[in-house]
């Protein structure tokens, strides 16, 4: 039996890229007709809109889209897309959906196929963000082989599986997150020795820096103070920003020119400007600043020196920017180099670890490492002993109030240090705090401070021994499996009587079932429509000056024509107009 597919997903903050293996090289599966997704989703009457066109309508309903649910990825909450309400996951659930039903298209199977995925996450994802994409992925219905650090998948697509004692520093600077790993390929055997980066920091953070500086500078020009943009002018203000960015990524000036970009008493203010890169650059060089300072310490971490370093490679659609390569080259004193498609180098480079996986390329092993030091909060001075026993003498809610309140008392005890290859599995002693401990709850962290409450707390098991001993050891095994999830167990051993623990739901790592009734997503052709509908509501339910109907008509009627030829670039160029057009006139 031939196995189910296997796709190399990239769920990126701003784009998406699937491919698949042919005659033994990764190709990118085109969506919409293109080779990146825009990692967009909108809720529109009919339905859930994936891509383009989303991204498109975060302008005229900003509330009813969500754009970078990455950075959301594994925190508690819901994000509201009109009348809905939904979980990150959910929201990239599909994304990945939509990524599925064209590589299914693409190989002509029925879209109840049994699909398999390796998928990446930026190396320096914590571990509710991992199991929060792992759910993703199974809400969408794909069947997850193995989760791989972004920066690793790079360097596999680069080839380094096939090069002897090399080793690499790769610089991924993404729209939302900046990662650096450093890797050395010796015989077929690619072992990351470290790690670091900010899931926080991205393109999307240049872009509201530029956005809010143009702002100011619109406000200026008009004479205008105290003012805040709406969410709509912000968000035509950031698509506006990351224009900008891009185009000074070649020039060395743009020319912003926006008409009708705000009205104010009946007045309408147009946003004219002219960006420098210099400018631009002074702006954002802090940010720029701090990833060189990451890649100097994933280089130190690894215990290497700079020049021990055979190249930099530079990954993610941010590394474009002239100023990145200006300062490697300058704090390092080499001159990094852009990988071939930067874009689809990650996602290629994830279907090169499904050939390792499913044994169509024997000759590669890849160690990947924990970008996070792990462990459990224990108590560390005798002294405090009578306080704890205090404490477990209240009721339980007081006892956990006491604790919260408390948290200098707690030392981070780590079991499982970062940048530690995985799978790895480790295990620590402690013993009873008091005599007959009926009872131990354990907190799980993540994170490099010395004392717990610095670090972050993602879960927590409670451990019940009901025939306790006055002295008794308790045995936590933190263990790491090939996707960098963390399983934890914990042992009273003085017993001789095995107590499993399992997490808690209600912390960072969960508990949580896919829901059946996952919401359908809307096919490409009819997300098109859904301008076309906007504008005809526009005419026949609105007011409007007869020179503005006459130009939605003329649009209306250009754009059909153009859908029936399926031409592209013209569909592209005339859904522009379009939406600037009923931008304004909604906004009005
Ligand atoms: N030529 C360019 N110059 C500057 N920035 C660019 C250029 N091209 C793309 N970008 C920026 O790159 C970012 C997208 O890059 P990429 O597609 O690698 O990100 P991603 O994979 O979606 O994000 P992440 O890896 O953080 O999840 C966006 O912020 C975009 O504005
Ligand atoms: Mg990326």
């Amino acid at each position: 039996m031939t196995p189910a597919p296997l796709l190399g997903i990239d769920l990126g903050t701003t784009n998406s890229v699937v491919s698949i293996l042919e005659n033994n090289t990764p190709l990118t599966i085109p969506v919409d007709g293109e080779k990146l997704l825009p990692s967009a989703v909108c809720l529109t009457d009919e339905g859930f809109i994936v891509g383009k066109t989303a991204r498109n309508m975060a302008l005229l309903e900003p509330e009813r889209t969500v754009l970078s649910v990455k950075r959301k990825m594994g925190q508690n909450i819901q994000l509201k897309m009109g009348e809905r309400s939904m979980r990150p996951e959910e929201v990239s659930s599909l994304i990945l959906q939509k990524l599925k039903t064209a590589a299914l298209d693409y190989l002509q199977l029925p879209h109840n196929t049994a699909v398999r995925t390796v998928i990446t996450v930026p190396a320096y994802f914590t571990e509710e963000q991992r199991g929060a994409t792992k759910q993703a992925a199974e809400m969408a219905g794909l069947r997850t082989e193995r989760i791989i650090n972004e920066p690793t998948a790079a360097a596999l697509s680069y080839g380094m599986s096939q090069m002897n004692e090399a080793t690499y520093a790769v610089y991924d600077f993404g729209g939302g997150t900046f990662d650096v790993s450093v890797i050395e390929s010796n015989d077929g055997l690619v072992e990351v020795l470290a790690t670091t980066g900010n899931n926080h920091l991205g393109g999307d953070d240049l872009d509201n820096l530029l956005a809010n500086y143009l702002w100011e500078k619109f406000l200026a020009a008009n004479t205008l103070s105290n003012i805040k943009p709406g969410r709509k002018e912000m968000a035509r203000l950031n698509r506006i920003a990351e224009q900008a960015k891009i185009k000074l990524s070649d020039a060395t000036e743009v020319n912003i020119q926006e008409s009708f970009f705000f009205k104010l008493n009946n007045i309408n203010y147009h946003l004219e400007y002219t960006l420098s890169r210099q400018e631009f650059e002074n702006l954002t060089r802090e940010k720029i600043r701090e990833t060189i300072e990451h890649l100097q310490k994933a280089v130190e971490e690894a215990k290497l020196k700079m020049d021990q370093l055979d190249g930099i490679l530079l990954v993610g659609g941010s590394s474009r920017i002239p100023l990145v390569s200006k300062l490697i080259s300058e704090n390092t004193g080499i001159e990094p180099t852009l990988v071939n498609s930067p874009d689809e180098a990650v996602s290629h480079g994830a279907t090169v670890q499904g050939a390792i996986i499913d044994d169509l390329d024997i000759e590669t092993i890849l160690v990947d490492i924990t970008p996070h030091s792990l462990g459990v909060s224990a108590l560390d001075e005798i002294s405090l002993r009578e306080k704890f026993f205090n404490a477990m003498a209240e009721d339980k809610k007081e006892n956990k109030k006491k604790k919260n309140e408390e948290p200098p008392n707690l030392k981070a005890a780590m079991i499982i240090p970062k940048n530690t290859p995985i799978p790895a599995s480790r295990t620590k002693l402690f013993h009873n705090v008091v005599p007959y401990q009926k009872e131990y709850n354990i907190d799980i962290y993540q994170g490099e401070g010395k004392r717990f409450a610095e670090n972050r707390c993602i879960g927590e098991i409670v451990l019940k021994v009901p025939k306790p001993n006055e002295e008794a050891t308790v045995e936590v095994t933190f263990t790491l499996d090939l996707n960098g999830l963390l399983k934890v167990t914990a042992t009273e051993t003085t017993t001789k009587q095995m107590v499993n623990a399992t997490f808690k739901s209600s912390r960072g790592i969960k508990v949580f079932k896919a829901k059946s009734n996952q919401p359908a997503i809307l096919p490409s052709e009819v997300t098109q429509n859904t301008l076309l509908k906007r504008a005809q509501d526009l005419l026949e339910n609105e007011k409007i000056e007869s020179e503005d109907a006459e130009d939605l008509n003329k649009l209306i009627s250009q754009l059909k024509k153009a859908l029936n030829n399926s031409d592209k670039t013209e569909i592209e160029n005339i859904e522009a107009e379009l939406l600037d057009l009923l931008y304004y006139l909604e906004e009005n």
